[in-house]
């Protein structure tokens, strides 16, 4: 379906939700996970990084590779995606975005509300007793991934303080499920942004919104399979979101 045609349905919209993935802070210096030879999961392996038992095992490892990370959108400018998506919220009577990201980019670029599936780089939190723990906000960069830092000290327990996202094998925070859940159902209008969509249960927020008669948009640089039912505007989700926004609204 052509953009003019999408910027129709944006144009009447009752309610509209984003859902963006990794592909929507690429544009912004932020490595996605699977994109072929830039991908962090193409040059890391998930179990020595993205779980409890790899950060028990080895906790400065782990929270070395996440520091360095947190550290990239620190130094990181949110993009025209998600100022595209900030601007949408004044001409769209209902905006719900829901991210997979754990950065802040969306936040940054003006939009209050952001519903996080996957937990956030700037929550961390005691792995024993739960406890939130302040990161500072350093300029400094760090050298290429790969350094080892010591995780910090819970100040209740002294227990290891753990990076603020889900890792796999591990449950979505019950509120942000349960908020996205409900906004797939309502929505007559999913834009899905910049996801490779097979993480599972972020992955059923387009077919909970099909269902239940939504229009449903993937906005992707690599084509990739979907249903008769749903549309595809392939392009970076910078360019792609600019086009829709300005075609719909400017
Ligand atoms: N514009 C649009 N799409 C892009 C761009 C871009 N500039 N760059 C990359 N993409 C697309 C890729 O083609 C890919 O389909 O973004 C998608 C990124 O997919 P992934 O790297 O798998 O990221 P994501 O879908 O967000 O991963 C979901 O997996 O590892 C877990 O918790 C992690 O939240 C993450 C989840």
């Amino acid at each position: 379906m052509p953009i003019t045609k999408i910027a129709e349905h944006l144009r009447v919209a009752r309610h509209v939700v984003v859902f963006t993935g990794a592909g929507a802070s690429a544009e912004s210096g932020i490595p996605t996970f699977r994109d072929t030879l830039t991908g962090l999961w193409e040059n890391f392996d998930t179990s020595k990084l993205a779980t409890a038992e790899a950060f028990r095992a080895d906790p400065s490892l782990c929270w070395g590779w996440y520091e360095w990370r947190r550290r990239k959108v620190i130094q990181a400018q949110p993009n025209g995606v998600h100022n595209a998506i900030a601007l949408l919220a004044s001409h769209v009577p209902k905006l719900t975005i829901i991210t997979q990201n754990v950065d802040d980019l969306h936040e940054r670029a003006g939009s209050p509300v952001v519903t996080h599936l996957h937990g956030s780089l700037h929550s961390p939190r005691c792995i024993d007793c739960g406890s939130a723990h302040e990161a500072p906000l350093p300029s400094e960069p760090l050298p290429e991934a790969g350094i080892r830092i010591e995780p910090p000290r819970c100040t209740s327990c002294n227990g290891y303080v753990r990076p603020g996202v889900v890792w796999f094998g591990e449950m979505l925070p019950d509120e942000a499920w349960t908020d996205a859940l409900a906004a797939a159902k309502d929505c007559d209008l999913f834009l899905s942004i910049g996801t490779s969509g097979i993480v599972y249960p972020a992955a059923e927020l387009p077919f909970a919104a099909l269902a239940n008669g939504a229009t449903v948009v993937h906005i992707n640089s690599l084509r990739f399979a979907i249903s008769s039912q749903e549309f595809f505007i392939q392009g970076t989700a910078t360019s792609s979101m600019k086009s829709l926004v300005e075609e719909a609204f400017l």
